[in-house]
Parts: structure tokens; sequence; C-alpha cells
């Protein structure tokens, strides 16, 4: 069986961080949330890796290389433009050839890993076997009905009025059955060639399709509000231990991660939270679910809830939270000034 991760599309919904870099190269605890499902391919056993880039394609093959250090071989396909997670499988028929391939989102995490489904997938050996996952609110993803046995017997994608709770978590395990499937399908409302109509057209052609239901947690980064929530669910299962040095007046106390080189004076750190490589933490109050990436500095601040990529500063910043600070970008509060002064790029957000 191959893998085949998506990693194109354009991450509009995390602008401005998008701008500069893939929205599967945000990221959460310090690593890339694209790694943690390469990682998850690998446990699951599987070697030979294909990844779909689009326009941000070199800044993913920086990322990830041949993918030797995840004990993968990584094959890169290139699409022209984000036209579908259908178009993207089709992109890559001549790599997937005859064979199965398990389809993973790149953009998604989930805790349990792909070994649940990959070894169901092997046992049974439907036509196809979806992730499903239970929300709140289906109306933002794929939706599946299933049958009285456990199959899937109906998908929509991003009903208005959705038929059950039940989302599909952006996990697939295919037969090459769905090539044929992909080949007959027309562009969505939304103008994309949608998996999920080509999943459908499986269904409706009498092929079987299975469900298989989500353990642990699963979370769609989409969205700024999503990032933060996986930060912080991943923060708490970090091992937690002390590479740098902390000073004897600061306190550490819960889940936290203090990363080689990283300084910390005269702070408390609240887990769960990582402060990597290089960075200096003085005078501050962190976390909990911080995550301040590499080379960072920040003094005199509270920060909680959030994320700094590396080279972020921030200087005497008060009740920071629910925040993601890019690379470089600059926070200092200036108490005394009448005025406020920001330099911002395009698409971003900023509450004073
Ligand atoms: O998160 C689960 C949902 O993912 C499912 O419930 C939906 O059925 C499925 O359509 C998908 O919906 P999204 O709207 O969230 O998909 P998104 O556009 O975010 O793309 C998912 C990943 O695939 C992301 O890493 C970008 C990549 N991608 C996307 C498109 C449209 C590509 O590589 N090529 C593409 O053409």
């Amino acid at each position: 069986m191959k893998a085949l991760v998506l990693a194109g599309g354009s991450g509009t919904r995390l602008r401005p961080l998008t701008h500069t870099l893939p929205k599967q190269l945000v990221p959460v605890a310090n690593k890339p949330i694209l790694f943690y499902g390469l990682e998850a391919i690998r446990q699951a056993g599987i070697t030979q890796t294909g990844i779909v880039v689009g326009a941000t394609g070199p800044e993913i093959r920086r990322a990830v290389g041949d993918g030797a250090r995840f004990g993968l071989r990584v094959t890169y396909l290139e699409q022209d433009a984000p036209r579908g997670l259908a178009h993207a499988v089709s992109t890559a028929r001549d790599y997937l050839g005859d064979d199965d391939f398990l389809m993973f989102l790149g953009d998604t995490f989930v805790s349990d890993g792909v070994t649940g489904i990959v070894d169901s997938f092997a046992a049974g050996r439907p036509a196809a076997e979806i992730l499903l996952a239970k929300v709140s609110d289906p109306r933002a993803f794929g939706v599946a009905e299933l049958g009285p046995g456990g199959a899937v017997v109906r998908l929509e994608e991003k009903p208005a009025r959705p038929r059950s709770d039940l989302a599909l978590a952006g996990v697939y395990a295919f037969t090459p059955a769905i090539h044929d499937a992909i080949a007959g399908l027309r562009p969505s409302g939304r103008g994309e060639l949608e998996i999920t109509d080509a999943i459908a057209r499986l269904v409706r052609d009498g092929h079987r399709v299975t469900g298989s239901m989500l353990t642990g947690w699963w979370r769609d980064t989409g969205e700024v509000e999503d990032l933060l929530k996986v930060n912080e669910l991943i923060l708490r299962e970090l091992e937690p231990r002390t590479l740098g040095r902390v000073d004897a007046v600061s306190t550490v106390s819960g889940i936290v991660v203090v990363e080689e080189g990283a300084v910390v004076r005269d702070s408390r750190i609240a887990g769960p939270a990582i402060v990597g490589a290089g960075s200096v933490v003085e005078g501050s109050s962190v976390g909990p679910g911080a995550s301040i990436g590499p080379d960072c500095a920040v003094s005199g601040s509270e920060i909680a809830h959030s994320i700094l990529l590396s080279g972020a500063s921030v200087t005497g910043a008060r009740g920071l939270a629910w925040s993601i600070i890019g690379r470089q970008a600059r926070v200092a509060a200036v108490p005394a000034a009448p005025t406020r002064r920001v330099v911002l790029g395009d698409h971003s957000r900023t509450e004073i």
C-alpha cells in the first residue's frame, strides 16, 4: 500500500501566515503539522509516499526532503492548481498505478494515527474505507450516512442540511476502483472535483464502502482557532524535559519542554508549554498552551494559548492569548504612548 498526502491548496483561512508559509508547515508544538501525518503513515507500516504539492511545493520539498528522516520514500507530484481533492488524486494516477493507497490530508491531525484504518481496510478490503468522526456541526465537512450493517449508503460534501453527524475526517483508504469513479466527475458547486462525490459514485455503482470510526481526537487545522486547539492538545502529550537553562528564581510546572540552548530567567512557565531552541524568556509568564518557537525573545510579557513562530519577539505585552505571531514578527507594548503603531502584513488581524 502507498500513501498519498495532499499538501497543495491555498490556505486562505490562515492568512497572513500562509502568504509566506504553506498551511501544512505551520508549526504546532514547534513541529509542522504535516510532520505528524508523515510519522503516522510510517507508523502504519507504509513507506512509499506521494506528496501532492501546488504553488508552495518548493517550501514543502525543502522541509520534507526525500523523506528519509521519517523512514519514508517520498515522491513529489505537482498539481497545477487547487482543483479539488479528487483532482489531486488524478494528478497522482501514474504514481499510484494499480496499488491500494491511503490518502491523508496534509493539514489534518489524528491523535491515534492511521494504523486502525489501514489494518481494517487490509482485513476487509472494501473498495474504499473512510475515517469518520462525530461532529456537532457537520456543515463544514463531507458527511456520510451509514446503513444498518455499518456500510456507507450516502455521502455529501458540505451539505446545508446534513443527514447525519458523521464527518469525513480527511483519511481515506482506496483500492484502484476510485480512479474510474474520479474519471466521470464534474466540478461541484465550489468548482472543485470532490473526492466525496467520487466515493458517492462508488456507492451508487454497488461497490462496498465502509466507515472506520475515529478513536482519540481529530482536527482539521484550516482555521486559527483549530490550530491553537491542536497546539494545546499536542503540548499535553509531550514528554517533559529541560535541555536548556532555567535559572533558580524561575518556576516550571506541568508538562513543559525547554529545548536545547533556550534560556529562561526570572519567569513562570506553566505547562503545557514549549520553549524552542535558542529562545530567551525573561521576566515573563508563559503558558498554558504556549508554543514559543526557536530563536524567539519574550520579555516582561504574559503569553498563553498561543504560537510564536521562529524569531518572533514579544516585549512588555500583558495578557496576550489565543494569538499566532509569525516569523520575525515583533510585538511590543508601549504603555505611556498616546498612540499605537502597527505594521501589519496583508490579511493580518490585531485587537488593540
Ligand atoms: O477536514 C476534513 C474535510 O476535508 C472533509 O470533511 C471534506 O470532505 C474534504 O473535502 C476536505 O474539506 P476541506 O474544505 O477542509 O479541504 P481543503 O480545501 O482544506 O483541503 C484539504 C487538504 O488538501 C489541504 O491540505 C490542502 C490539500 N489540497 C486541497 C485541494 C482543494 C490539495 O492538495 N489540492 C487541492 O486541490
